[in-house]
């Protein structure tokens, strides 16, 4: 996932390559149009009125946040809403700007109503964030040249644009830049329902033939994350390969998941570690995070970002002003 991947050092060659390989197998299956992508009716919805009247005023979409859980669709929905503007997309992340230069570069070089694209928004630097409010604001870029008395401040003009910026973790955002995004869109968790329609799509992109019964059973098992149920889909069509099987069955899938320590609920060892540590070493808590992430040996971004949200989703956790509490739920999964 991108967390756990931006927190490890230099990848070493076979980490870079299945990197790579996840990031061509995603593009693969990524939702080019709003029509195919599946679930989040309500931003869908409200996307396509704001697209629509932008492009009746011949104007740029106002400046889109999107956050949400690790897998939801944050970076394909970036893709759709500038393909749908019918406009280029420039892509960085706020850790890839190094200076308030690089930014400005990037920006100068935009033509008019190109997306640009800021992953990992909420990692972005204070000085360079600054840089980017005269950008959003007015499309104009303040400089200043020169150092001492003799500096002085330039107003560039810039081409009219879209941002379009990415975070797991709004709340991290500072409140000046939140403020300049006109549409705040949060992700949610997808349905039972939906995540059976991206696990037929995968399926099908995939050339992979499901019975019904086990496109339920991966729909049901992926912690209603589209990127966990394309893994799921492509662990479960090779296990089927290696037996020679043309159709992957339930059974199939079943022995899969059980192969890769995920439950009925979807919940995976590290899950289920989490939970079971909030109960034995701290007594169902409330624990900090600080000190769970030290008990379970995951970092606090990952326990945050990745883990916290769906155990939340599911009610086996609370986060409370004291720390994280297991509930009664999580008690009677590990009983
Ligand atoms: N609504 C959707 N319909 C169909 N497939 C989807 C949908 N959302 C996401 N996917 C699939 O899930 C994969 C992961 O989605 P994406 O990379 O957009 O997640 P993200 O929110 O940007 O995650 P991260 O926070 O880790 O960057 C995509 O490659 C795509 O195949
Ligand atoms: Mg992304």
């Amino acid at each position: 996932m991108a967390i756990k991947r931006q927190q490890r050092k230099e990848p070493s060659v076979q980490q870079a390559k299945t990197v790579k390989e996840t990031e061509v197998f995603e593009q693969t299956l990524r939702p080019k149009h709003l029509a195919e992508y599946v679930g989040q009716s309500s931003i869908k919805e409200h996307l396509i009125v704001y697209i629509a009247a932008a492009k009746k005023r011949t104007e740029s979409l106002g400046h889109t946040i999107l956050h949400g859980p690790p897998g939801l669709g944050k970076t394909t929905l970036a893709h759709i809403i500038a393909k749908e503007m019918g406009s280029q997309m420039r892509t960085t992340s706020g850790p890839a700007i190094e200076k308030p230069g690089d930014l400005a570069s990037l920006l100068t070089n935009l033509e008019e109503g190109d997306v640009l694209f800021i992953d990992e928004i909420h990692r972005m630097r204070p000085a360079i964030e600054e840089v980017l409010y005269s950008a959003m604001e007015d499309f104009a870029l303040d400089l200043v040249i020169g150092k001492g008395p003799t500096a002085r401040s330039m107003r560039l003009d810039l081409k009219p644009f879209t941002l379009v910026g990415a975070t797991t973790k709004i709340g991290s955002v500072s409140a000046p830049l939140r403020d300049r995004f006109s549409h705040h869109f949060k992700l949610q968790f997808y349905n039972d329902i939906e995540m059976e329609q991206i696990v037929e799509r995968t399926a099908g992109i995939l050339d992979v033939t499901m019975d019904a019964g086990a496109a339920r059973s991966v729909a049901l098992s992926c912690r209603a994350t589209p990127r966990i149920a394309n893994r799921l889909v492509r662990s479960v069509r090779d296990f089927a390969q290696v037996q020679d099987e043309t159709v992957v069955s339930k059974d199939r899938v079943l022995s899969t998941l059980k192969k890769l320590g995920i439950d009925n609920k979807g919940l995976d060892d590290t899950d289920r570690m989490i939970l079971r540590t909030v109960i034995e070493k701290f007594g169902g808590g409330p624990v900090g995070v600080s000190t769970l992430a030290a008990a379970t040996a995951e970092e606090i971004d990952t326990l945050e970002d990745v883990y916290e949200p769906y155990l939340m989703q599911c009610g086996y956790l609370h986060r409370t002003p004291k720390g994280r509490m297991v509930t009664k739920l999580a008690y009677e999964l590990l009983s």
